[in-house]
């Protein structure tokens, strides 16, 4: 059984000695990053420098919000829009493990920067067991590449710290409950953003439709299971598929993308079963999608698919 209250003590004394300069954290306001910032920070204070980076892939307001999570913690941290440079190194990439890569690489070249700046020695990560069991290694497959576990260019020097790498996600949030963390029942939200949840070349344009679908799952989903009509799924949101279907508005003819919605139950996100919404909570979510998105999306699709031989991500 784990012991959330005994994993605090015995890896904040840990990091203390593990960790004797300055380290930099990319803190994307997620349940591992916030509970590992949360750690090292109550281990070595504001010589962790927490980096939130706006990659342009992010959900609706979330860089907002990530911002005064940081403060409610009382990080010291670095906020960085580097949207422009995300957009323009994914621009004609549609491979989803070349998508990765560059992001995974961009990340590190905004990360190094602050490294230099501020003479940074460690790098802290909130690698979680699945992300390193899921990206290979010797022993397996790698099924997909997470981009928090591709490791550090060796000019990076820097040195890794991943207090979290032996814990599975319901354990990490029974830490951030114990800490009393907002971020502990979120749903997770992979390092790529939405870049994952746009099928082949990654836009603006098509980040935009999948932001606003994305928002719109989620909260029609969180008013279901507010009006207990529903159980809170592990994870739930659109993905945009880059084909086009005919539809109808009215009485013209229209051409758009279509949205898929997956919502998934789970416990560790190594295996996962798809979500039985009730069939209204399914029709308004469709409804409100096409009524936004008018010119833009005319097909809604339920993904109903379970892990295996489904991923959660699309990408
Ligand atoms: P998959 O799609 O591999 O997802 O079944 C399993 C869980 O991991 C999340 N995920 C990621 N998390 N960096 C992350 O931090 C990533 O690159 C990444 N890719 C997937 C996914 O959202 C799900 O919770």
């Amino acid at each position: 059984m784990f012991n959330a209250e005994k994993f605090i003590k015995e890896i904040i004394e840990k990091l203390k000695n593990e960790i004797t300069g300055k380290a930099l954290i990319a803190f994307s306001g997620g349940v591992d990053s916030t509970v590992c910032a949360a750690l090292v920070n109550k281990a070595i204070g504001d010589r962790l420098i927490a980096v939130h980076v706006d990659t342009g892939y992010m959900r609706k307001n979330e860089s907002d919000n990530v911002k005064k999570l940081m403060e409610e913690i009382g990080l010291n941290y670095r906020f960085i829009d580097a949207s422009k440079e995300f957009f323009s190194a994914l621009k004609n990439i549609e491979d989803p493990e070349k998508k990765r890569k560059i992001i995974g690489e961009k990340f590190i070249r905004v990360f190094e920067k602050v490294a230099e700046d501020e003479d940074i020695e460690y790098l802290v990560q909130g690698t979680i067991a699945p992300d390193w069991i899921e990206s290979g290694g010797e022993l397996r497959d790698t099924i997909k590449s997470h981009h928090n576990v591709g490791g550090l260019p060796e000019f990076m020097k820097l040195k890794l710290v991943e207090p979290l790498r032996d814990l599975y996600k319901d354990e990490v949030r029974k830490v951030a409950r114990e800490l009393k963390l907002s971020v502990s029942e979120r749903q997770p939200f992979p390092g790529p953003g939405l870049a994952i949840r746009i099928i082949g070349e990654a836009t603006p344009e098509r980040t935009n439709i999948v932001r606003e679908a994305c928002d719109i799952v989620e909260k029609e989903i969180e008013a279901a299971v507010e009006n207990k009509k529903m159980e809170m799924p592990w994870q739930y949101f659109a993905v945009l598929l880059p084909v086009k279907s005919v539809g109808v508005h009215g009485d013209k003819r229209a051409y758009g993308y279509v949205i898929a919605v997956r919502a998934v139950h789970s416990i560790d996100a190594m295996t996962c079963a798809f979500s039985k919404i009730p069939n209204n909570i399914i029709d308004k979510i469709s409804t409100r999608i096409t009524n936004t998105l008018k010119d833009k999306v005319n097909r809604v699709v339920y993904d109903i698919t379970n892990k295996p031989p489904s991923t959660v991500e699309w990408e």
